[in-house]
C-alpha cells in the first residue's frame, strides 16, 4: 500500500505531467501558427511523451492499489517572442520537473517505500535525457537564430524526430 502522503504526491505528479503535455502542445500550436512545422513536430512528440509519463504514474498508483484522483490542468502559456524563447522555456520547465522528481524520491525514502523509489528511478534517468535533448536544441538555435537559412535547416532537422514506438513510453527521450 502507498502511504497517504506518497499517494497524494504521485497524484500531484500525474497533474504535473499532464500540465507538461499541455504546455508542449501549446508550444507546438505556436510553432504551427508561426510556420515552423519541424519545431511543431518536435514539441508534439514531447506532448505525447509527457502524456505517457502521466499514464505511467496512473498505472503505478493503480498497481499499488492506491486511488487516482485527477485534478484540473492549469492553462499553459500560449505566446512567446521567438523560437529560442520557447525552447529556453522548455529547458527551464524540465529543470523544474527534475526538482519535482527528486522531491518524490526523497519522500519515498522518508516514507520507507522502496517500491516507489525503484519505480521513480526511470523518471530520474528520463529527466537527464530530457534536459540534455532540449538543451542541445537551445545550443543549436543560439548559433543559427540570426540566419534564416540556419533556422530553416534546424526546423527541417527537428521535423525528422519520430515518436518512440514503446507502448508505455518507457524509452521516451
Ligand atoms: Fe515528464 Fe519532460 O518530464
Amino acid at each position: 500500500m502507498l502511504s497517504p502522503k506518497m499517494e497524494q504526491a504521485l497524484n500531484d505528479q500525474i497533474n504535473a505531467e499532464f500540465f507538461s503535455a499541455y504546455l508542449y502542445l501549446s508550444m507546438s500550436a505556436y510553432f504551427v501558427a508561426t510556420n515552423f512545422d519541424g519545431f511543431a513536430n518536435w514539441m508534439r512528440i514531447q506532448y505525447e511523451e509527457e502524456t505517457q509519463h502521466a499514464l505511467k504514474i496512473y498505472d503505478y498508483i493503480n498497481d499499488r492499489r492506491g486511488t487516482v484522483v485527477l485534478q484540473a490542468i492549469e492553462k499553459p502559456q500560449t505566446e512567446w517572442d521567438s523560437p529560442l524563447e520557447v525552447f529556453e522555456a522548455s529547458f527551464k520547465h524540465e529543470q523544474f520537473v527534475t526538482g519535482r522528481i527528486n522531491a518524490l524520491v526523497a519522500l519515498a525514502r522518508e516514507e520507507k517505500d522502496p517500491a516507489t523509489e525503484s519505480f521513480l528511478k526511470w523518471f530520474v534517468d528520463e529527466q537527464v535525457e530530457e534536459e540534455t535533448s532540449v538543451d542541445a536544441v537551445v545550443q543549436d538555435m543560439k548559433r543559427v537564430q540570426d540566419f534564416p537559412a540556419g533556422m530553416f535547416l534546424l526546423d527541417r532537422e527537428l521535423g525528422q524526430r519520430q515518436a518512440e514506438a514503446s507502448a508505455g513510453g518507457a524509452d521516451a527521450t
